[in-house]
């Protein structure tokens, strides 16, 4: 069955879905508790180097594979590598989409239940003991739990149902901006906090004894899952671009604002974090912790609250949106789903794994493994093992299998060939990604 051809109306549409799928908790809740954990600094170097030697190249390669070819991962890999196995990668990529859904939803009902406690005032004049009971009351209620998560899902579900151009492209052309403003405001607040200056030692001066081999794991997990990688999601927005975009240009757009955004997020949230006197390695719940008692300081606070967490909520749903895509574009162009079908079935599963995480926390937190319970698994599983593995495969078949060709087009901008540009993605994807991802899934299973 041939499908009719959808896409983005503009080149700002197509780069703010594309910026709006990679901007979101992954930068603003996840990058902060992760440089934590990690020593800062050093952390923030790794992650630097990867998204520039890796990051952007897999993303050039995702965009070469999703528009050659407009297709989903498994119709583009069996067009581009025909007669060949490699469309099996498909499937890595559509269950990582959906183990990051699950634990991800959970995030984005903390995010809407804090808009919750914004509006109804409840930060102002607490301690910051009580922020963090606030937390805990929330994780450890499994009602509270499953009602926040729900009911951002079913948002996220009908604003799937208005498709691609509608629905994406409109929210993430407004929002994206708007929230790079506030970004902005707060962090010119916290360096105003008194003792900020630690906070800037502690994200920017490198200090590698409190990386370890697992923090440079982690830092390689949060470039790829801050910039949408290794799970097919950038082939799928690509396909949806039209031919004269030139896809470097977007790729380092998107990396670039990327990892600005999550600088500042680091830049806002550890001033306050030493000016508080709380601990940067508090791990998932640091964003949630901080941010409340910032608020309370700042003149307008109220005001201020409300709208960070407004737009935190729509930088996720332009994530979650990229995320369900995955898995929907696949179901209509290989099940031959009706639209509205796929994203039932989508929706279906992503709530049972949504569900399972919610109550990780309380029901279910005696089911564990490797001492992590579901969230903490399927959120360490989601970077560290699945965008790893799908970005390795996505580097290995456009520096190895694919037609040279298809890249060099791809490549090019108004007819104009880059050699540079191509030799550059050529050998960091044949291979120093390949490599280094090599190294790193030999680390993670105790081979060196
Ligand atoms: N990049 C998003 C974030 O930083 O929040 C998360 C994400 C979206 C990961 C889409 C993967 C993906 F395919």
């Amino acid at each position: 069955m041939s499908h009719k051809r959808i896409g983005f109306a503009t080149r700002l549409g197509a780069i703010a879905a594309t910026v709006g799928s990679a901007v979101g908790l992954g930068n603003i809740w996840r990058f902060p508790y992760e440089a934590g954990q990690n020593g800062g600094g050093a952390f923030l170097l790794v992650y630097v180097l990867c998204v520039l030697l890796l990051g952007i190249p897999v993303m050039l390669s995702e965009f070469i594979i999703g528009r050659s070819t407009h297709q989903n991962m498994k119709g583009a890999l069996q067009t581009l590598v025909p007669g060949k196995k490699v469309y099996r990668l498909a499937y890595i990529c559509i269950t990582g989409a959906l183990v990051t859904l699950g634990f991800y939803f959970v995030v984005c009902g903390w995010v809407l239940q804090y808009l919750c406690h914004a509006v109804t005032g409840e930060f102002s004049g607490q301690t910051s003991q009580e922020y963090g009971l606030l937390f805990t009351r929330l994780i450890e209620s499994p009602w509270a739990m499953l009602l926040w998560t729900w009911l951002f899902m079913a948002v996220n579900f009908v604003v799937m149902l208005q498709g691609v151009q509608k629905g994406i492209e409109r929210i993430a052309a407004i929002m994206m901006p708007m929230l790079f403003v506030l970004l902005a405001v707060l962090c010119a607040n916290s360096l105003l906090l008194p003792g900020a200056h630690k906070g800037l030692q502690f994200l920017f001066n490198i200090d590698f004894s409190h990386l370890g081999w697992h923090g440079v794991v982690d830092a390689f997990g949060q470039a790829f899952m801050s910039l949408s990688l290794g799970i097919a999601c950038m082939v799928t927005y690509a396909g949806y671009f039209n031919d004269e975009t030139s896809l470097s240009r977007d790729a380092f757009t998107v990396a670039g604002l990327d990892s600005l955004v999550a600088i500042m997020a680091g830049v806002m949230i550890f001033p306050a974090v030493f000016s508080f006197g709380m601990q940067p390695e508090a791990g998932p719940k640091l964003v949630f912790e901080i941010l409340p008692a910032v608020f309370q300081q700042m003149t307008g606070g109220y005001i201020w609250a409300i709208l960070f967490f407004l737009l935190l909520l729509f930088a996720s749903l332009t994530s979650t949106i990229s995320l369900s895509e995955i898995a929907i574009k696949f179901l209509i162009e290989e099940h031959n789903l009706s639209r509205k079908k796929a994203i039932i079935l989508t929706a279906v599963l992503s709530t049972i794994l949504a569900t399972l995480c919610a109550l990780s926390f309380n029901v279910l937190r005696h089911w564990t493994v490797f001492n992590m319970n579901l969230f903490d698994l399927l959120n360490y599983l989601a970077s560290n093992v699945f965008m790893l593995l799908g970005g390795l495969g996505a580097a290995l078949i456009v520096g190895w299998l694919i037609d040279k060709k298809v890249i060099q087009r791809q490549l090019a901008h108004k007819g104009q060939r880059s050699p540079r540009l191509e030799r550059y993605l050529i050998v960091c994807v044949r291979y120093v990604a390949p490599i280094a991802i090599v190294l790193i899934f030999l680390q993670l299973t105790g081979i060196i």
